[in-house]
């Protein structure tokens, strides 16, 4: 099923004594296609279950309109709108058993109970979880029950999953083992699927297109795998990728960037206008140790697992690039660096645009 939101807008009366109400979602638009696995992504309070929430039917939209399909849900209730929900605290039914708990949802819909019970050992299976159906939730781990609230979810067959930080509980092993596992049982079952996360490796590891948000206003929805290379502003650059990227301030001249607390030019082939105050953004492994003309002053070489960084100034701005192993240098080394095009952006200072 297809979603589609058209200026959908969430204003919350303010929860403190200013008076001011806080738009948690601001006139965003966007289309999911269908089938797809749309990852929602923002810091803290950008508005990612405020969003899901509506799309869920729990929360009322102020303005603008959800339509699944081409029927106009926005008014519809929760539990018409077919969809299946997961949060980030599993909700399993302490009392109940793993198969009580998948069943649940169809018993509620009044279907025949061998019915049900196929359906949910069906489900069972699709989430590994078919050796475990006579346990208490108490008796599991946080993944296995995180796959029994999958499970719950998705045995209504639902037409859209919606999924709110559900790997936030578990530890980094398991969210990645988990963040597969999600992946998997997507493409298996087939169902359009928004995944909410603040962790952007998180977003880029499961998702077909990446939803950025920043204080209720969409940055940008672009396929995952474009996202990184063609960010549309300073905040989704900064926020896309690890080691995070390079951040040079300074003014645009002579058709290169003079970074603060230097007097070389940085030779940039992207146009601005002169004196414009800029930030060139550049990712870590764009950053070339050969054949560079711009100076700059080793701080250190370290390891990070398989990589070596070498972290450096250019005047008063820190860089860290990749480098190989057997690059010879130490605190106080002059070197010359370049930036390879690929992986290199312009940015605004002020407005933070891209140019
Ligand atoms: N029920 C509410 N009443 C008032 N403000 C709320 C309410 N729910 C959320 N907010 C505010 O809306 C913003 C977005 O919240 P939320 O959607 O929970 O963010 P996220 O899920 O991205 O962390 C925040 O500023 C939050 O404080
Ligand atoms: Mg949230």
């Amino acid at each position: 099923m297809k979603v589609t939101i058209k200026d959908l807008t969430k204003r919350f009366a303010s929860r403190d004594k200013t008076g001011e109400t806080v738009t948690a979602v601001d006139t965003l638009s966007a289309e999911f296609e269908s089938g797809k696995l749309i990852a929602l992504l923002g810091p803290s309070g950008c508005g990612k279950s405020t969003m899901l929430n509506m799309l869920s039917g729990i929360l009322p939209v102020t303005s603008g309109k959800i339509y699944f399909d081409d029927k106009d849900v926005t008014e519809l209730s929760p539990d018409k709108r077919e969809v299946g929900l997961v949060f980030q605290n599993y909700a399993l039914y302490p009392h109940m058993t793993v198969l009580e708990n998948i069943c649940f949802p169809l018993k509620i819909k009044k279907v025949r109970k061998e019915e049900r019970i196929a359906k949910a050992v069906e489900i069972a299976k699709m989430v590994h979880i078919e050796d475990y159906l006579k346990r208490l939730p108490k008796e599991l781990s946080g993944g296995q029950q995180q796959r029994v609230a999958i499970a719950r979810a998705l045995v209504k067959q639902p037409k859209l999953l919606l999924l709110d930080e559900p790997l936030s509980n578990l530890d980094a092993k398991l969210r990645i083992e988990m963040r597969e596992e999600i992946r998997r049982i997507q493409r298996e079952s087939g169902v359009t699927t928004v995944f909410v996360t603040h962790d952007q490796e998180e977003a880029t590891s499961i998702s077909d297109y990446i939803l950025l948000m920043k204080l209720g206003v969409m940055q940008q929805f672009s396929a995952t795998r474009d996202i990184y290379n063609n960010p549309a502003n300073l905040f989704v650059a900064d926020f896309i990728g690890n080691p995070t990227i390079n951040q040079i301030h300074g003014v645009y001249v002579n058709g290169g960037i003079k970074p603060d607390g230097s007097d070389e030019i940085i030779p940039c082939s992207i146009k601005a206008n002169e004196n414009d105050r800029v930030v060139l953004a550049v990712r870590p492994e764009s950053v070339l140790f050969e054949g560079g003309q711009t100076t700059g002053t080793v701080n250190d070489m370290y390891s990070s697992g398989k990589d070596w960084l070498v972290n450096f100034n250019i005047g008063d701005t820190e860089l860290r690039g990749y480098c190989d192993a057997d690059y010879n240098v130490q605190e106080g080394s002059v070197i010359k660096v370049g930036f390879r095009d690929k992986g290199q952006f312009l940015f605004n200072e002020e407005t933070g645009e891209r140019y």
